[in-house]
């Protein structure tokens, strides 16, 4: 039987349906299907003509002889964090992010590090011209170190050029949306195309020894083919994020085949491009005033950093029947669970308030660890009793009020103590592992309550504030 000769393939997902519908079945995204021609080529499957009687692979144990992954290090210290102690040989990287967020900033540089080591580097761009990246280079002062360059969009082209001469230790495609290849009817940005040419390149990484690493956009809107289809064809996935009100931004490792994940490595975006930032916990508490009521200091953990973050609420008497509940930097539905947990277990009402929840600094916290630290500046806030500024909270809370214990209490503190914070309110469980400090256990959310309200006695506590 004849195979198709045209799928239709979901922009946002990379899902294939058989005929057209306005809405995608397996994401639910509207008008994202188009029409694609599934030819073979680079990224196609395997024709029928192609299918032969398969060689057999010598089956080996799970243990045995194997080296460390060769690396080429950049000596960018919090590069080489995230990707594990520099980029491993023959691995290919996605490196995702926000337009204008520095993606190419920090590729420019990273290759004329690994340039100016001895190493041979080239950078493709496919969205800006070589004038362009040749000022960029010029403002960012690396004119001088010795990477290849060339602005090119075709992965035939592309990958003729990577195979003339010697091998390259660093290859940087920026970006992946840009490339296409003749053996796929597609047009650039459609998942079809990025898939191919990404599966082209990753491929060359494999046999050449060379890191690739993938420059990819994410849209809000899934217009252009986002980087997802990429992800699982790459080793390692880093996202860049930030804000534009702050001049730091965060590479993050999400997936990472040789090294931990959730390992981030903080910059400083500069005239001179991107610095490295050497005590995040510094910078994040930077511009905080310590006496106002709704702010908690919370010790958390990013991969295997302890990071110290302030957590911000404010709590508002709402002129809405039905209250705003407003959060940026962490879950919405996390901030409603605590809220809940207050009410119903401690006793404290939000119901006739807003609630604004902010991490400071434009951060992003998944941890559930966090829950304490919100718990702190919520109380805090409705009571109008500023929280003790020497102080960090850690903690998850569960719905029945108990306060649980959270991984790595010791290296928390420890950057507590380190920044100059004295004392600490952690889980029960967790206070057995301090040494020294004033941390106080605690094995319910109404502990925390009732301290806070105990300080409120005291004579920080504004006037007009009610119990
Ligand atoms: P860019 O690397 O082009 O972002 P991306 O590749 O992710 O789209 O960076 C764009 C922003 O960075 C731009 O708005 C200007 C700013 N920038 C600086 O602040 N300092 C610098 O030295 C450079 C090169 C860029
Ligand atoms: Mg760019």
């Amino acid at each position: 039987m004849a195979k198709r000769a045209t799928a239709y393939v979901c922009q946002s997902c990379g899902a294939v349906a058989a005929k057209w519908a306005g809405r995608c079945d397996s994401c639910g995204e509207w008008n994202t299907l188009v029409e694609e021609r599934s030819g073979s080529g680079v990224g196609g499957s395997p024709t029928v003509a192609s299918r032969k009687r398969g060689r057999v692979v010598p089956l080996v144990g799970l243990s045995g002889e194997s080296e460390a992954p060769a690396r080429v290090e950049t000596r960018v210290g919090e590069l080489d964090r995230v990707t594990g102690g520099g980029f491993v040989r023959g691995s290919a990287l996605l490196v995702g992010g926000d337009p204008g967020i520095g993606k190419s900033t920090l590729l420019i540089q990273a290759a004329a590090r690994v340039a100016r080591l001895g190493h041979r580097a080239i950078y493709i761009s496919g969205e800006e011209a070589i004038d362009q990246v040749r000022l960029r280079a010029a403002r960012l002062g690396l004119s001088d170190a010795p990477v290849g360059l060339a602005a090119e969009t075709s992965v035939e082209d592309i990958l003729a050029t990577l195979t003339d001469g010697p091998a390259p230790a660093l290859v940087i495609i920026d970006s992946i949306q840009t490339l296409w290849s003749e053996m796929v009817e597609s047009p650039p940005g459609t998942v079809t195309q990025v898939r191919a040419s990404a599966q082209a390149l990753v491929r060359y990484a494999k046999s050449s020894g060379a890191t690739v690493i993938l420059v990819g956009h994410v849209t809000k809107d899934g217009q252009i083919a986002g980087p997802r289809v990429v992800e699982h064809m790459v080793d390692a996935v880093l996202y860049f994020e930030g804000d534009g009100a702050h001049q730091y931004r965060i590479l993050r490792s999400v997936k990472n085949r040789f090294g931990a994940t959730d390992e981030i490595g903080v910059f400083e975006m500069t005239d001179k491009g991107l610095a490295e930032v050497a005590n995040p916990s510094a910078l994040f508490l930077g511009e905080r005033s310590g006496r106002t009521p709704g702010s908690a200091v919370f010790a958390g953990l990013e991969g295997t950093r302890p990071l110290l973050i302030e957590i911000q609420a404010l709590v508002a008497p709402s002129p809405l029947g039905t209250p705003r509940r407003a959060v940026i930097g962490w879950d919405s539905a996390r901030l409603s669970m605590i809220l809940a947990v207050l009410e119903a277990r401690c006793g404290v009402r939000f119901a006739q308030n807003d609630v604004y929840l902010n991490v400071a600094g434009g951060l992003r916290v998944s941890e559930t660890g966090a829950d304490l630290a919100v718990a702190a500046a919520l109380i805090s806030s409705l009571s109008g009793v500023a929280l003790p500024a020497d102080c960090v909270y850690f903690g998850e809370v569960s719905l029945s009020g108990a306060v649980r214990a959270v991984s790595q209490a010791q290296s928390r503190l420890k950057e507590a103590r380190k920044l100059g914070f004295t004392s600490a309110f952690v889980p029960e469980a967790n206070a057995g592992d301090a040494d020294g400090d004033q941390v106080t256990g605690l094995s319910e959310l109404t502990d925390l309550v009732a301290r806070i309200a105990a300080s409120s006695t005291g004579a920080d506590r504004p006037a007009d504030a009610e119990g």
